[in-house]
């Protein structure tokens, strides 16, 4: 098996940790990430966080490709990665400060993405930060032409995918007591939503 490469990984990990940078905070130790992919986010980011232990997770699937990226990086604070898979598994048992997910809201059904919101607040403690990247419609409507391609595109995939709207996101959120902190423009259409356990 080839090392599997993501290039939009390579096109957005920059501009994605300046934001993590402005969000992290010393005091934050142990971070999840949620939809890992290929594991290079974590290989990227995780040495600017030396104080932080990064927990890759992501469908069984997918360890094999991950464990290459890891084992390439030899990082110390990046741990092998967990099997997560919102709607079939349950919520990993770890004290975390923050939960990181990038491009797995429109992959995942809403079902599972109802799941996971919910066992996002079953599970963390106060005060813990959630960050969001990805493509996000404001009032029912695409930010670009571009991304109502991609919803095309996600949809020919599979039926349960799309882009989801903003609003679902924060009032869901809102109704299992996470509170959006921060809503933050970032190229190519894409959007960080951070959020916070309150
Ligand atoms: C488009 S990829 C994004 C990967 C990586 N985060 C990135 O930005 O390149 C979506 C990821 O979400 C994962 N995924 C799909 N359904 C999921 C679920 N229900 N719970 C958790 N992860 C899921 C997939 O296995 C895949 O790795």
């Amino acid at each position: 098996m080839n090392k599997p490469c993501a290039p939009s990984c390579e096109r957005n990990q920059e501009v994605i940790l300046d934001v993590l940078k402005q969000i992290i905070a010393p005091a934050d130790k142990h971070l999840l990430e949620i939809g890992s992919g290929t594991g290079q986010h974590a290989v990227f980011m995780a040495p600017n966080f030396p104080h932080l232990q990064w927990q890759i997770s992501d469908l069984l699937e997918n360890h094999s490709g991950i464990n290459m990226w890891l084992n390439e990086g030899n990082l110390d604070n990046v741990s092998a990665p967990i099997v997560y898979q919102s709607g079939k598994s349950e919520f990993p048992d770890m004290e975390l400060d923050i939960v990181f997910t990038t491009n797995t809201l429109h992959i995942m059904s809403w079902k599972s993405v109802e799941i996971m919101i919910s066992q996002l607040s079953e599970n963390l403690k106060k005060g813990a930060k959630i960050i969001i990247y990805g493509p996000f419609n404001y009032n029912g409507q695409f930010t670009s032409d571009s991304n109502a391609k991609f919803d095309v595109w996600l949809k020919e995939q599979e039926t349960h995918r799309g882009i989801r709207n903003f609003e679902d996101i924060v009032q869901l959120m809102a109704e299992n007591g996470i509170r959006l902190k921060q809503d933050i423009e970032m190229p190519a259409n894409n959007r960080i939503l951070y959020f916070y356990k309150s």
